[in-house]
């Protein structure tokens, strides 16, 4: 286990918290769906994050967090077999910090699981033990990631639709990840996942009852407390990317927990790094006022940088600037 410190303090003393919005009559309510693209436009623009209710029935998030632990105590050479496989296979297996190695001293294990193109994967892809209900939730996170892109299209003040080019690009690139925390003995040295933005458009997370997660708001680290059923939806550097800086891809961490595991699975909504597209600030959002910050990007040389600023610690966005 790497060690690092936490100079800029552990807990959190604010009673502030990420919002919380209920997507219940989402769809056959349209002053409730108005309200609602009011409320995200919020959240995206101050926070970054925002928590979701009604979003996935309760009933899969527990069967998906109990797969992903059960993959993870299964005996371990399974588990073994596909850390050695190679990148081009779809399922990865990273034990201790093999993804963000670096100088942030991760603690965690991760499963990952490219989902896309196709989410109904042939059933011996998946390891048995939580091969049917990660189809089962990849399928209804896609669903979820439909109406997220349509609500933030609503959001940005834009057609509905007009973020669908987005989402279809992020459906052939869907990662799931399976993070699983042990518990910590030295939580003041070790980091469960250090400070960092997410290289996607957004990121639906998954958390557990455990706790530890923390977003950086107005230069405080506020906890995002586990809340049963609910999502947690963030804003990537994709997003505030092409949003020209109106939504806000923000900084989060884990803190390491002494009591645990804690199993928590981020789905990353981002187009494979092959896609040649390139993505630059929606010309519908410019004006005089309004001036192009970014400058056009594949996703591949974005991530290439993102990652090797990632091991630094530090934001890849600067660099896209004009
Ligand atoms: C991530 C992340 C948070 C968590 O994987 O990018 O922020 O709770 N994970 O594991
Ligand atoms: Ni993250």
């Amino acid at each position: 286990m790497m060690a690092t410190t936490r100079a800029d303090g552990q807990g959190s003393v604010s009673q502030l918290s990420i919002p919380t919005i209920d997507l219940k009559g989402i769809h056959n309510n349209s002053v409730l769906r108005t309200e609602i693209v009011e409320q995200i436009r919020d959240a995206c623009e101050k926070w970054g994050f925002f928590q979701v209710q009604n979003g996935i029935p309760a009933e899969i998030l527990d069967r998906m967090l109990h797969g992903i632990r059960e993959f993870h105590e299964q005996d371990s050479d399974l588990k073994k077999e596909l850390c050695s496989k190679d990148a081009g296979n779809k399922e990865q297996y990273m034990s201790n910090n093999r993804f963000f190695k670096s100088s942030q001293g991760n603690s965690r294990d991760t499963f990952v699981c490219y989902m896309a193109p196709d989410p109904t994967k042939p059933a011996d892809e998946l390891p048995s033990v939580c091969r049917d209900i990660v189809n089962e939730y990849s399928k209804l996170v896609m669903d979820l990631g439909f109406t997220l892109f349509e609500l933030l299209s609503e959001a940005l003040g834009l057609n509905p639709n007009q973020l669908k080019d987005a989402y279809m690009d992020c459906a052939e690139g869907l990662s799931i990840m399976g993070h699983y925390y042990p518990p910590c003995p030295e939580t003041k040295l070790t980091m469960g996942t250090g400070k960092h933005t997410d290289g996607s458009f957004i990121t639906v997370l998954l958390q557990d009852q455990v706790g530890g997660l923390q977003v950086l708001y107005e230069n405080q680290w506020i906890d995002v407390p586990p809340t049963h059923g609910a999502l947690v939806v963030n804003v990537g550097d994709l997003l505030q990317l092409i949003s020209n800086d109106k939504f806000i891809s923000v900084n989060h961490r884990v803190l390491a927990q002494s009591v645990g595991p804690r199993v928590s699975v981020p789905t990353f909504f981002r187009p494979h790094a092959e896609n040649p597209k390139v993505y630059g600030p929606i010309k519908e959002l410019l004006s005089e006022e309004n001036p192009q910050i970014y400058r056009e990007t594949s996703v591949k040389d974005y991530l290439k940088y993102y990652l090797s600023e990632l091991v630094k610690g530090n934001s890849a966005l600067e660099h896209f600037k004009l």
